[in-house]
């Protein structure tokens, strides 16, 4: 385990505000399937999303309850509240000054509600964005730029996994395997300077196949690897596909990191359905739209590839100089596939941001 300052003692007349916002990050290569603290079965890399984020406020304030309300797009929302409790007692030996405090947290997506796309990622890289600035605000300890990302980083992977990666900008590895030594499965790493600058306005439109609630939640797909029969190929594979596709991203060889990307999106898909019990999450538009998109690369020779997460979604991931071609493609043969036509476009971006001063 990491040891990152643990702060206590909070003057009793402490009170302030932060801010900050997140985004969401799509992953290249999966995180499926996890064990201990929140640690990760294989490394994952991830291009960190801009459009899709959530913002978050937190006020505190000393010499409460250690109380704590939540509201979500103004409205209050217990439900959220109890959840994001149950990770703050979680998380009382990393962050024991967070028990002094009264809360109140108001946060929103910049995504519509029902659109499939997670929104752990984003939330949850923004409050412990934001717990952090309140360590920092507080004690003074996170003054340097790495190691307060690295505890956000940190702090984000103990509330949802794939959060760790959304602290930082372009893209981001989680997860220790030899072929990166810097990997590690405790936090995420930046991997802006690693790669090719192309990925920095890279688009990801996401095509809505389904907007609803997805029939199997992704902690309990993550469950269910412990006895799915392929799980330790899958390690392997994810592995080599890790290597693979660093080496892809440094040179910005786009064909050989998108036939890694989508290979990486129907094993996420064939693990589902290998799982016992069983379960499918691609619905038949997605099928239909995977067919389309591989005939367009067929006829054009663009860049343009597929992935999904855990989910029927498209994410359909080209560069911007593709753009021009894409969007008559996607509107004549995609968008009519997607649910009431809807689709969100995104693109490569900056991680989490403090917004406090602004
Ligand atoms: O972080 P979680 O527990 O929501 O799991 C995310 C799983 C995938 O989105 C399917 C893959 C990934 O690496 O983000």
């Amino acid at each position: 385990m990491i040891d990152f300052p643990r702060p206590d003692g909070v003057p009793h007349d402490a009170h302030g505000s932060v801010a900050c916002t997140a985004p969401s990050n799509i992953a290249l290569v999966k995180y499926w399937g996890k064990h201990g603290r929140q640690l990760p079965s294989n490394p994952s890399i991830s291009l960190t999303l801009s459009a899709a984020h959530t913002r978050t406020r937190i006020d505190y304030r000393a010499g409460g309850t250690a109380g704590l309300t939540f509201f979500f797009h103004g409205e209050r929302t217990d439900a959220f509240a109890d959840r994001i409790e149950r990770y703050l007692r979680s998380i009382h030996d990393i962050t024991p000054f967070v028990r002094e405090l009264d809360l109140e947290i108001h946060s929103e997506n910049t995504f519509p509600h029902s659109t499939g796309i997670a929104s752990s990622a984003s939330a949850m890289a923004a409050l412990a964005h934001g717990l952090c600035r309140i360590e920092h605000d507080l004690f003074g300890t996170l003054a340097d730029r790495d190691l307060f990302r690295r505890k956000a980083s940190y702090l984000a992977r103990l509330a949802s996994g794939s959060a760790c990666r959304s602290i930082y900008p372009t893209a981001a590895v989680w997860g220790a395997w030899n072929g990166l030594s810097a990997a590690s499965d405790e936090v995420a790493i930046p991997m802006e300077d690693r790669i090719h600058p192309v990925f920095r306005s890279y688009r990801d439109t996401i095509l809505i196949v389904s907007g609803s609630e997805k029939s199997v939640s992704s902690s309990a797909g993550h469950g269910l690897m412990t006895d799915n029969p392929y799980a330790p190929v899958r390690f392997d594979q994810a592995r080599t596909h890790m290597t693979r596709i660093l080496d892809a991203m440094a040179a910005g060889d786009l064909e050989a990191m998108g036939r890694i990307i989508e290979a990486e999106a129907l094993t996420l898909h064939a693990l589902m359905m290998t799982s016992t019990p069983s379960y499918v999450l691609m619905h038949p538009n997605t099928l239909a739209m995977i067919d389309r998109i591989r005939a367009f690369r067929r006829a054009t020779d663009l860049p343009v590839y597929f992935t999904l997460d855990a989910g029927p979604n498209i994410h359909l991931l080209y560069p911007a100089s593709a753009e021009p071609d894409v969007r008559p493609f996607m509107e004549d043969q995609l968008l009519p596939l997607c649910e009431d036509g809807r689709s969100l476009d995104d693109r490569v971006g900056h991680g989490a941001t403090d917004t406090t001063d602004a």
